[in-house]
């Protein structure tokens, strides 16, 4: 296939990539809260999205919409074009679509090896005995080649520290072959600023492959506008703002998101 019968990648960007995910009108409610409010949204391939928005503006609920732990209640989304319902995340991540949530999926009393390769555990086929010496070789490669730090990979995840526990949760998303589409809630959080670069910087390389579309929730604007090729504002439920990252600032994004609040 061509460049051109796939949608070619220009220089600046995936702007005429073909769509990996579309959302039409998702609207979500929680009891009285209007979480999302038709929203509209998509994201090419070899693309980053940026999704920011106050505390409470309903970014995790729309990542967690995009990757079926929430039905919403209207609107549909659309996978590589065709209309798709997501059933589970189980069903989302047999399809490519993995996520790193917020509040972390991971089992605590597993070793960090286990917790990369959790679902996709590698088995001496046809038995279902685990390859346990291969999946521990494979995790400290993932590791070592993202920079992340840990004791061992021998080690239960609980006893880790939260920056940890988050880049582990991020490898295991980075590295399953089949991702087509990354949703990142927050995953620099509770990183410091070594473990936190070292994320940016894979997910740059990641870019560079163009295999991949991301959706990354970060309150830092510095690193949605140099990691991001677009970014979404999310106020109250509803995107506000859907713009080019060269064609917007810091200043301007904190702007736009405390201008309802006078802060300005
Ligand atoms: N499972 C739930 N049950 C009830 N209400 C919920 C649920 N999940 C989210 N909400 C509500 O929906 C709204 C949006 O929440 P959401 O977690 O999506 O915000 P957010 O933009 O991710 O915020 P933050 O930046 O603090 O992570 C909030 O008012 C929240 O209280
Ligand atoms: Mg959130």
């Amino acid at each position: 296939m061509t460049a051109q019968e796939e949608g070619s990648v220009t220089a600046g960007g995936a702007e005429t990539a073909p769509e990996v995910i579309r959302a039409e009108h998702i609207s979500k409610r929680f009891g009285a809260v209007q979480a999302l409010k038709d929203v509209n949204l998509y994201v090419r391939r070899g693309e980053i999205l940026g999704l920011i928005g106050d505390n409470g503006a309903g970014k995790s609920t729309l990542i967690k919409t995009l990757t079926g732990f929430h039905r919403p209640d209207q609107g549909r989304l659309l996978f590589n074009g065709t209309e798709t319902a997501l059933r589970s995340v189980v069903h989302a991540r047999s399809l490519g679509i993995d996520t790193v949530f917020q509040d972390l999926a991971m089992i605590n009393d597993l070793p960090v090896y286990l917790n990369l390769f959790l679902n996709r555990e590698l088995t001496h086929r046809p038995l279902p005995v685990l390859r346990r010496s291969e999946m521990r070789r494979r995790a400290r490669e993932a590791l070592d080649s993202i920079g992340i730090s840990i004791p061992s990979v021998d080690t239960e995840v609980g006893q880790l520290s939260g920056g940890q526990r988050q880049a582990i949760a991020v490898a295991r998303s980075v590295y399953a072959e089949s991702t087509q589409l990354l949703l990142l809630d927050e995953p620099l959080a509770a990183m410091g600023a070594k473990e936190g670069g070292q994320i940016l910087r894979l997910l740059k390389r990641l870019k560079e492959r163009r295999d991949i579309a991301i959706i990354l929730i970060a309150h830092n604007y510095a690193q949605i506008v140099d990691i991001c090729d677009r970014v979404n504002l999310l106020q109250h439920g509803e995107i506000t703002l859907d713009r080019a990252s060269q064609e917007t600032s810091v200043s301007e994004l904190l702007e736009l998101v405390h201008a309802e609040y006078g802060v300005n």
